[in-house]
């Protein structure tokens, strides 16, 4: 597109920003509740809430306490919720068996909100940190991640979170070939309508360190995980990932970080025009959080103006730990 501006005074762009009607009329994108999921995290227990100081305002919820959650998001109109479990440190291998035991308590969870608030969707994480001794998101041997044991790992993960009812999976573990291997196996299982949101091009990031807190995985990590992770030096090699996950049966994917990556996102989605969202991560929450509570900038239109930046670069929607508040931001009007 050639925009066609006539010199000034013929031309005078501030004419649309003259007053809030005319703004209103000229405003190009929009932030819907519609664009939201909401990542929670889930612990062990009954009535238990827990902060993580490293992410204000978001906690970690016993299971009952999730399945407020949900009910929650859905009468705010959350169109989904993601799970993140706290795995008590015991029950972590380097086998990582509990990743694919259908009473983990991310499983626990899925079946809980499905059966108390079945209008929401219910996202997953499929990666094997969580469960991991090692920290990592894939197994490992003699200090090499292992691809292809990774994905058939991955893969009983899948079948177990689709048959709790999940209805979308979340694979976020970047191992090659898994959005493939995991949609062979779904189809075989007759799990044919469930959905897998490839988080595509996930970037080797710093900013995810409030998050591994929350998922008590800081301590645990040997080394990073550069040889899964993208580097953040790259854009094509962003492209040829979402298009393989595309190709191998991915039906919505993900770039991550977000603000960081906003050419990333406008990239994919001009490029392929799937379904494209933006995880707006933990470092992300943290920074503009502390900010807001130091009174160094307004934590309510920074919030909003960082949604917007994903919607203008072309992200049908976000994956934002401020998915309850700014829900009820946009239904206050
Ligand atoms: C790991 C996973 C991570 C996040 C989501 N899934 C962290 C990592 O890769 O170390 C980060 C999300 C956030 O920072 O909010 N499977």
């Amino acid at each position: 597109m050639t925009p066609i501006v006539a010199p000034t005074p013929t031309s005078r762009l501030r004419r649309l920003r003259r007053s809030a009607a005319l703004r209103a009329l000229a405003q190009e994108n929009t932030l819907s509740v519609n664009d939201l999921i909401w990542p929670v995290f889930v612990r062990d227990g009954v009535a238990l809430r827990e902060p993580i100081s490293s992410m204000p305002g978001v906690e970690r919820l016993s299971v009952d306490l999730v399945v407020k959650a949900a009910e929650d998001a859905a009468s705010l109109g959350i169109p989904a919720i993601c799970l993140f479990p706290y795995t008590d440190p015991s029950l972590k291998t380097e086998t990582c068996e509990e990743a694919w035991n259908p009473d983990n308590l991310a499983n626990r969870a899925i079946r809980a909100i499905k059966a108390a608030v079945p209008e929401i969707a219910v996202m997953t994480d499929i990666a094997l940190d969580p469960y991991n001794a090692n920290g990592h998101d894939g197994l490992v041997r003699d200090g090499i991640i292992l691809n292809d044991e990774t994905v058939e790992a991955l893969v009983k993960m899948a079948l177990v979170q689709a048959e709790c009812g999940a209805d979308i999976l979340g694979p976020s573990d970047m191992m090659d070939g898994r959005i493939g291997a995991m949609r062979a196996a779904l189809e075989r299982a007759g799990h044919k309508d469930v959905a897998i949101l490839s988080y595509a091009a996930k970037y080797a990031s710093a900013f995810y360190g409030p998050f591994r807190d929350a998922v008590g995985a800081t301590g645990a990590l040997k080394g990073d995980k550069k040889t899964y992770q993208m580097n953040p030096a790259n854009s094509d090699e962003a492209m040829r990932l979402i298009a393989r996950d595309l190709a191998e049966g991915a039906d919505m994917v993900m770039v991550k970080p977000g603000m960081p990556y906003l050419d990333i996102c406008h990239r994919a989605k001009s490029t392929f025009g799937a379904p494209t969202y933006a995880y707006q991560v933990s470092g992300e929450y943290a920074m503009i959080k502390a900010a807001a509570l130091n009174g160094w900038i307004d934590g309510e239109k920074a919030m909003l103006e960082s949604l917007m930046a994903f919607r203008r670069a072309g992200c049908d929607g976000v994956l934002t730990y401020f998915a309850p508040e700014v829900a009820r931001i946009l239904r206050r009007g």
